[in-house]
């Protein structure tokens, strides 16, 4: 649905995309990261045709944005990464404003507002003042902007940043609640927790280079595929026993597993770093068990994204 090849992008003489390639299937929610000035919003200005790139191309549903930005326009719903909200109006005079800068014909505006209103849950803040809501409100009032001419794809600018956790929730939700209805979306962000739970795939950027890009469990893959020998990326996992962390370390050390106690061994709590992938993790939990270790809790050191992002990036800035 979103194709982009070998996207280049200088400001003067100073380059900050460089041969940026990637994909975006159909229904996707695809997570744009990485850090502030890695190029990310330059990118997106590119894809929603407020820009046109030094070299490259962006297809969006097939059309090419520089050869019939029109068309691309009617395609996609963009949030800004800063969006401006004409505060001096109610939600429903906000959107219905919109809703005729978007061309939605006269007789179709108030149903349109009203089905936009219903799915991002604003029917009880229709009447109030933009300026009175808290930044939350004010961000789905910006996503339910980008609805009303019911595009295909959202590209949306960091729409999750400064959003309190229940916020943000609130914004996953919707998000994947549009994803159902058959929309793409491609977001954007500098902290990778708040893309963790949702994206279907990720993209991530470090000083102007796409250093991954895909479905996350491939990225994975192919991270631990790719490493060998004494560099090979352990995995980690932490445990809980009933009784001394020390019995992990029994049954697991001689296996080649790194074990280690989380403060007190007697808690039962330790963090183990093995190598392979989740089926060597099963292996391990079975030789546990088997040995008679009263194993009550194992989850990821970290989650999947996380260890993605730090195994791929350098953390370099640009
Ligand atoms: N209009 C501009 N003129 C010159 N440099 C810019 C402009 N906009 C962004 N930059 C620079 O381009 C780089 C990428 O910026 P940006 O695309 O905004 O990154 P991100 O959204 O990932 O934080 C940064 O170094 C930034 O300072
Ligand atoms: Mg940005």
């Amino acid at each position: 649905m979103i194709r982009v090849r070998h996207l280049t992008h200088r400001y003067g003489d100073r380059e900050v995309l460089r041969d940026v390639s990637f994909h975006v299937r159909k229904g996707e929610i695809f997570g744009f990261i990485g850090p502030n000035g890695a190029g990310k919003t330059t990118t997106i200005r590119i894809m929603a045709t407020l820009m046109e790139p030094t070299s490259g191309r962006v297809e969006i549903d097939e059309v090419d944005v520089e050869v019939d930005p029109e068309a691309v326009r009617r395609r996609i719903g963009y949030m800004a990464d800063n969006p401006g909200v004409y505060e001096r109006v109610t939600v429903a005079e906000y959107l219905d404003f919109f809703a005729a800068a978007y061309r939605v014909p006269a007789s179709e505006r108030a149903s349109t507002v009203a089905a936009v209103v219903e799915l991002t849950d604003l029917g009880v803040l229709r009447d109030r003042l933009v300026a009175e809501l808290s930044k939350g409100m004010k961000q789905r009032i910006q996503l339910a902007r980008t609805l009303l001419h019911d595009p295909k794809v959202l590209i949306l600018d960091e729409p999750a940043s400064d959003l309190d956790p229940r916020a943000r929730i609130e914004m996953r939700d919707l998000l994947m609640e549009l994803r159902r209805m058959g929309k793409t979306i491609f977001l954007s962000s500098h902290i990778l927790a708040e893309l963790a739970d949702m994206c279907t795939s990720v993209g991530i950027l470090e000083k102007g280079r796409l250093v991954a890009s895909g479905p996350v469990d491939a990225i994975a893959r192919a991270i631990d595929r790719g490493a060998e020998g004494d560099a090979r990326p352990r995995r980690r996992a932490r445990l809980r026993v009933l009784g001394s962390a020390l019995m992990v370390t029994d049954v697991l050390s001689p296996r080649g597993v790194e074990v280690e106690p989380i403060g007190d061994a007697a808690n039962g709590n330790c963090v183990i770093a093995y190598e392979g992938d989740e089926t060597a993790l099963s292996e391990l939990v079975r030789a546990l068990v088997s040995s008679g270790v009263p194993l009550v809790g194992i989850e990821p050191e970290r989650n999947e994204l996380e260890r993605i992002f730090l195994e791929v990036t350098r953390g370099e800035v640009q």
